[in-house]
């Protein structure tokens, strides 16, 4: 979604702006723009430049000219209000003060404040409501009567509702740039004379791994000696600094040809990671120092609701089988979009678990707070460290998966699953499982990353299966029990990056309606491990061959039985049950990569698609 790079320091500011929105394309992204103060005129000079499109074009635009100034800002605009066009991409200039100003998230009461600002004789240019806080910051401008940079924003701010991290830089106060958060991520970045806002630490680490975070309604004037933090209402406030985790060399691309190419290679080393120091073999018990504070509490929840979006749905989904399965503890999963706005039912003894590859999804989060408020302890099962999930919850357990760039989550997924995984296993073992029993899961838990890599090794495989039904349009994903979720995650990959419809559904669904959509050749894709409801799954195959759809079928090797009734079959290692989603997801997610690249798409950067969606 949206990106935002704001530079202050003493360094050229356009090539590290333009370097840093580089840092955010895997975001997603439809416009670019940056602008940057020209000091050598008073007031100084607004240098703005706008393209559609990739940075690339920007660059382009910015061909042969050179700029002045090492204050500046810089945007990727994902276009919500006003279609994809240059007048509506950021920066956003206002007609008076001299104000440039970019933004992410969405000023819900645009129209009336814009309907006001018209009446003072205000003339709008785009269709955002982007440049109708620009402008009411100008409009509040008044450097003569006490109302500076700061204020104004300040100013501007109290009247708005909705959601926002800015930065604003005005060519009357050149050496000042003022950023401010609600609802919507930003840090900044602490450098040796010089200061980074983003909305995203990737466009910080190449240059200083200190940062400060922002709360919901703070305000930061920064210049090149320091800041100072305060509320909308100017109350001064002590901002908290954390050490950025990552680690530049793993963002680049290490060989692959992309992001989630890499991605999805990583999940053994990924999975590792996760892994570590958290299962004690001796004894069975999972070890989550996040969440071992609260470990009574836990055990004796009345009941879980697990809340997220897109595929950290799906891993809740899954979770939702395990928490009731191994450690019979009644859980529900829901779309945190739906789940915020249903009045829901929380009640003491509830533990809502938000889980979240950013740590900053706007329905997941809102979810969450909704959940807080009425009075469920908290938990986070979140990627990115320092994340606004990461420091709302009560306590929480990291995946450690490491930075996720490519737009279609895959290691993140493989990520939760382990990490709920671990989960059910902290409670099932302080309830009601022996500690051999649990011991014995651990154990194959632990050579999951092992047998992924197994997995992997029939991508090339993969690849010929996926490249001889790319012509069809449709397919289906059919999956039982815990394989339900993966099938669900398999029919969103495809559809995120090659642009193939398809469906995700319960095996036994199919005859209730989609089996009409099968006709000669139609790809049907089951997950077909062998699992207590193996028989069944073969029995619905049957039925799609019978109806002359193609049947690809992931299943358990060994299995010879299978092949006598699909047409293709990819085989992963044999596991229990409760863990062959972090295994049968493997062949899913190539056959998306693989569709994607035959069929010629950008696979990291899909049309229409956000990284970490921070708008409703
Ligand atoms: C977007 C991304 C998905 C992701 C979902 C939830 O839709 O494109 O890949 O699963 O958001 O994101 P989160 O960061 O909360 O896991």
């Amino acid at each position: 979604m949206c990106g935002i790079v704001a530079y202050i320091g003493t360094r050229p500011a356009r090539p590290l702006l333009i370097e840093g929105l580089k840092r955010l394309e895997y975001r997603g992204y439809d416009s670019a723009g940056v602008a940057v103060l020209d000091p050598s005129t008073k007031p100084a000079k607004i240098q703005l430049a706008k393209a559609v499109g990739r940075v690339g074009n920007l660059e382009e635009r910015l061909e042969g000219t050179t700029w002045q100034g090492t204050v500046g800002i810089a945007h990727t605009r994902w276009a919500s209000h006003g279609g994809v066009t240059e007048t509506n991409a950021h920066p956003h200039t206002d007609d008076h003060a001299g104000i440039a100003l970019i933004h992410n998230g969405i000023i819900e009461n645009y129209s009336v404040l814009r309907k006001y600002l018209e009446q003072k004789g205000h003339t709008f240019v785009s269709e955002t409501d982007t440049e109708v806080l620009t402008m009411l910051i100008g409009e509040l401008y008044d450097p003569a009567n006490g109302v500076d940079l700061e204020a104004a924003v300040q100013g501007a701010l109290r009247e708005v509702t909705g959601a926002y991290a800015i930065a604003v830089i005005c060519k009357q106060e050149p050496d000042v740039i003022v950023a401010a958060r609600k609802g919507s991520p930003l840090i900044v970045g602490i450098g040796n004379g010089e200061y980074i806002v983003a909305s995203d630490p990737q466009a910080i680490i190449a240059h200083t791994a200190q940062a400060m975070t922002l709360d919901d309604y703070n305000v930061v004037k920064i210049t090149r000696d320091g800041f100072r933090t305060s509320t909308i209402d100017n109350v001064e406030v002590t901002p908290k600094v954390l050490e950025l985790e990552s680690e530049l060399d793993e963002i680049d691309l290490g060989g692959y040809e992309h992001y989630m190419q890499k991605e999805i290679f990583e999940q053994p080393a990924a999975l590792r990671n996760t892994l570590r120091g958290r299962l004690d073999m001796k004894d069975g018990r999972v070890v989550l120092g996040g969440v071992s504070a609260f470990a009574k509490d836990l055990v004796r929840a009345r009941r879980f609701i697990m809340i997220a979006q897109g595929t950290a749905l799906h891993a809740a989904m899954v979770a939702e089988y395990l928490f009731e399965e191994l450690a019979r503890m009644p859980t529900e999963c829901e779309y945190a979009s739906e789940f915020r706005y249903r009045n829901p039912i929380v009640d003491e003894g509830t533990v809502v678990v938000a889980v979240s590859q950013s740590g900053e999804t706007a329905d997941t989060l809102a979810a969450l707070n909704e959940a807080q408020d009425r009075g469920a302890l908290s938990l986070g099962v979140v990627n990115v460290v320092g994340s606004t999930i990461a420091r709302e919850t009560d306590a929480g357990v990291y995946l450690r998966v490491g930075p996720e760039i490519g737009v279609a989550s895959t290691k993140a997924f493989t990520g939760q699953l382990a990490v709920l995984t671990m989960l059910s296993l902290f409670l099932a073992r302080r309830k009601l499982m022996s500690p051999e029993a649990a011991a014995k899961l651990q154990d194959e838990l632990a050579d999951i990353p092992n047998k992924i890599e197994h997995a992997l090794g029939l991508a090339p495989e993969i690849k010929q299966i996926t490249e001889r039904y790319i012509q069809h349009e449709n397919w289906l994903f059919l999956g039982r029990g815990v394989n339900y979720p993966v099938a669900l995650e398999g029919a969103l990959k495809l559809k995120e990056i090659s642009y193939i419809h398809a469906e995700g559904m319960p095996v036994a669904e199919m005859t209730h309606g989609p089996i009409a959509l099968i006709n000669d050749g139609m790809p049907v894709v089951f997950i077909a491990n062998q699992g207590a409801q193996y028989d069944k799954v073969l029995n619905n195959i049957a039925e799609v061959r019978a109806r002359g759809g193609h049947v690809i079928a992931v299943a358990t090797e060994g299995d010879r039985h299978i092949r006598t009734m699909a047409e293709d079959v990819i085989y992963v290692p044999p596991c229990s049950e409760a863990l062959s989603p972090m295994l049968t997801v493997v062949p899913l997610q190539l056959m998306a990569y693989y569709a994607a690249v035959a069929r010629g798409h950008d696979v990291d950067k899909p049309r229409n698609l956000a990284k970490s969606v921070t708008i409703e």
